[in-house]
């Protein structure tokens, strides 16, 4: 089976955030359940640099000329959206320098969808897709231009993060090729404005989002972000897979807990932390409200007041990066890093003891699944994905022998204090520590089950010809 993912990042290319983890993961795991994936991703600077291969003219594309370039992203085929007007500029994929959003960016991620819709109806040198997996709004809206081009090929949409739907002026369904006609509350109109998620959940043949618990935290208002009602209209199709992660690049540099210990000290080291006899907390997140570390400025004392510290790195909100200052200056216990470190995530991984996720929602969130990978132990809200993937350090857990976390709820500045208080007293029992850690580290993390779930769901949607 041909497939192709459409997606706004990939690792090793452009990444800010798990999306590009999965979508630069799955195509490699798919090859294994006989799935021949391809990636179209927008021609941004960084990925125009990988594709250097044969070149296919699609025409004018939203105000300017476009090609499809195609190159390697891992051991997959690459196909490279080289439209300059719209992605040969420097920044961010989302954001220019100054921090704000591209103002084109509907036309941006309509011109991916598009070009996604014409691979689907028209073929790329004799490859045509069987299936689109479609990442997130920006690729949303190729279910209805591949409907309006006249083609039918199964789609799968993945919510990897409802809070971001696209949302464009009204104004633009003409500019963005969209029929007036499916501007309705049944279609992609979204409070007046025009939302690419929408038209992808109203239209894609199978629903999915990265856990079993997200998927049914979407049905409730609390979560669906006002796409609840059509969530629940269509749950039928709507399903959570898990994310894996690649668990060779995430492979820790020991074999055994005891390993742990000098990767510790040099984290300390390299943070500035003086020694201690405590648990050394890592953060490595986006600073967002979705984080919830808000909530973790105030529980800190609990954590530093029992002998533990905390090594961040984030980025991201202002307000929030001043307050992580703040702390980190009045208490010598807290450590921060400000900017985006792959290297520094590997070494925060290796050294932590805990890997703290205090989300107020997470899709499935992936720190979690390298810190168990790492025998860092994951502290996490139970929500979304980090309710599937941890197993709470509970008495009947720990008597199982199967805990390899700890989960607190609701998600307050208190809860989570109190899972802090717990997570230093779990660390002054040594031997239960090491059994913990061992738990964790012998927890599945890896693609091949949820592969196997992504190839069953697209071969029950391509009718064999
Ligand atoms: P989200 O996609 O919502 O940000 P995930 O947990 O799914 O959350 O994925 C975040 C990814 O981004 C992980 O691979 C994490 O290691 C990485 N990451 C987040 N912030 C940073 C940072 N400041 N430096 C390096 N890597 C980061
Ligand atoms: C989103 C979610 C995160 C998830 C990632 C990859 O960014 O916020 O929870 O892990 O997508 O699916």
């Amino acid at each position: 089976m041909r497939a192709l993912s459409v997606a706004s990042e990939a690792v090793p290319l452009v990444k800010t955030g798990g999306l590009a983890d999965v979508a630069g993961a799955l195509p490699g795991a798919l090859a294994a359940e006989g799935v021949e994936m391809r990636t179209l991703l927008p021609g941004y600077p960084a990925v125009m640099a990988a594709a250097t291969g044969r070149a296919h003219d699609l025409g004018e594309t939203f105000g300017g000329p476009a090609r499809l370039v195609e190159g390697r992203l891992g051991e997959t085929t690459l196909y490279a959206l080289d439209a300059p007007h719209l992605f040969d500029r420097a920044g961010g994929p989302y954001l220019g320098p100054d921090g704000a959003d591209w103002p084109d960016n509907p036309e941006r991620f309509a011109a991916l969808s598009m070009a996604a819709a014409r691979i689907g109806a028209e073929g790329v040198e004799g490859w045509r897709p069987d299936l689109m997996h479609l990442h997130d709004w920006q690729a949303a809206l190729t279910p209805v231009y591949l409907k309006a081009l006249g083609a039918r090929v199964p789609t799968i949409v993945t919510i990897h993060n409802i809070a971001f739907q696209g949302l464009a002026p009204a104004e633009k369904l003409a500019a963005l090729g969209l029929p007036a006609e499916g501007f309705t509350s049944e279609g992609y109109e979204y409070y007046g404005q025009i939302s690419a998620l929408k038209a992808g959940l109203v239209h894609a043949d199978a629903i999915n989002t990265v856990s079993p618990t997200y998927a049914a935290e979407l049905l409730e208002p609390e979560f669906g972000m006002g796409l609840d009602g059509l969530l629940r209209a269509r749950r039928g199709v709507l399903c959570g897979i898990l994310n894996g992660i690649d668990t060779e690049a995430w492979t820790p540099p020991y074999a055994s807990p005891r390993g742990k210990a000098k990767h510790t000290r040099a984290l300390r080291e390299e943070f500035g932390l003086p020694p201690s006899d405590g648990p050394l907390a890592i953060v490595i997140s986006r600073l967002t409200h979705q984080k919830g570390l808000d909530l973790l400025l105030e529980a800190l004392p609990a954590l530093t007041g029992t002998g533990g510290q905390l090594a961040m790195l984030g980025s991201g909100e202002p307000a929030l990066e001043a307050a992580f200052r703040d702390a980190a200056e009045s208490d010598p216990n807290v450590s921060v890093r400000f900017g985006y470190d792959e290297a520094l995530s590997h070494r925060m991984m290796a050294g932590g003891d805990a890997i703290l996720v205090p989300s107020r929602f997470e899709p499935c969130g992936l720190t979690q699944l390298y810190g168990l990978r790492h025998g860092t132990i994951p502290v996490v809200a139970l929500t979304g994905g980090l309710a599937d993937t941890v197993i709470n350090a509970s008495p009947a857990g720990i008597a199982a022998k199967a805990a390899t976390g700890l989960q607190f709820h609701p998600v307050t500045s208190e809860r989570l204090a109190q899972a802090l208080v717990k997570l230093t007293t779990l660390w002054s029992d040594r031997p239960l520590w090491q059994r913990l850690m061992r738990n964790a580290m012998a927890h599945p993390v890896g693609w091949d089950v949820s592969a196997r779930a992504y190839a069953d769901l697209m071969k029950s949607l391509v009718t064999p010809s």
